[in-house]
């Protein structure tokens, strides 16, 4: 795992961003493994830019978002298919088709769970990974003691996620209590992975994750079992981690070494 502290979220959206585009830059039908919530969305906000500048072309990209509320219907304003629209793919001009989520409304959800997987080995796989992260550590809807091996289904959400994410329901609106989302097995298979979590709220969680050991109970730690990871945390999630110093140190090296062609 590569543990990288930025100053803030905005430095590390920007090199975020930039590895997409360069990964794109390289491979037109770049396979993306998206994520929702507040922690992505200045990445998006710097993909949408290049499109409109003509920087990238997105026509090709293949996306597999990471999980979806149950029953919601793809219009409503608390849907993921909504979040992803409004802040992505409406400027990216990527055709709708190449556009997938896990299955959340009518039935055979279980099959379709296991088509979605099929959809993923289909595209060749996801290139890259974005994942931010819940409090109790959970990526996608994985809730602890999801299994590390898990694949795309259906899970019930704690009661922590559902008050986290009250806040975008309206007093006395139903708030969804059931998700499909990728298993921690679908994104471990994930060739890169790049995580961001920011701010004091994820500081518990970025300690767990990173100096934890690995286990179901903390869902993100099982990262630590995938070869190809980076981490991006700001001042305040980093507050707790033990070993600032090091991955500050780690990462000064990494630099003079690509610096020096060495890499
Ligand atoms: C939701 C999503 C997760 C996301 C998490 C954190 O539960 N299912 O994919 O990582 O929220 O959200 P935020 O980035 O807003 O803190």
């Amino acid at each position: 795992m590569e543990i990288v502290l930025t100053e803030t979220p905005a430095d590390a959206a920007e090199r975020v961003a930039t590895e997409i585009l360069t990964a794109l830059a390289k491979k037109p039908s770049l396979v993306l493994g998206l994520a929702t919530g507040s922690t992505p969305i200045q990445v998006y906000e710097r993909l949408r830019e290049a499109r409109q500048s003509g920087e990238a072309d997105f026509s090709q990209v293949r996306t597999f978002n990471l999980d979806e509320y149950l029953d919601l219907p793809p219009d409503h304003p608390q849907s993921y298919r909504t979040f992803m629209r409004d802040h992505l793919f409406a400027g990216l001009g990527i055709p709708p088709e190449q556009i997938h989520f896990p299955p959340s409304e009518g039935s055979q959800l279980v099959q379709r769970c296991g088509d979605y997987e099929d959809a993923i080995v289909a595209a060749g796989g996801i290139d890259i990974q974005l994942l931010g992260m819940g409090r109790n550590g959970h990526v996608g809807f994985n809730e602890p003691t999801s299994s590390i091996r898990s694949r795309t289904r259906l899970k019930t959400l704690t009661q922590r996620t559902l008050d986290d994410n009250a806040r975008f329901y309206a007093d006395g609106e139903a708030q969804p209590t059931l998700a499909s989302t990728m298993g921690i097995g679908t994104i471990l298979d994930a060739r890169r992975i790049l995580l961001q979590a920011y701010g004091v709220k994820k500081a518990n969680a970025v300690r767990a994750c990173v100096e934890g050991p690995v286990s179901s109970f903390f869902p993100a730690s099982a990262l630590q079992l995938h070869a190809n990871t980076t981490c991006y945390f700001d001042p305040e999630a980093a507050q707790f981690l033990a070993m600032t110093d090091y991955y500050r140190e780690t990462r000064k090296n990494k630099e003079a070494l690509a610096a020096a062609g060495r890499m």
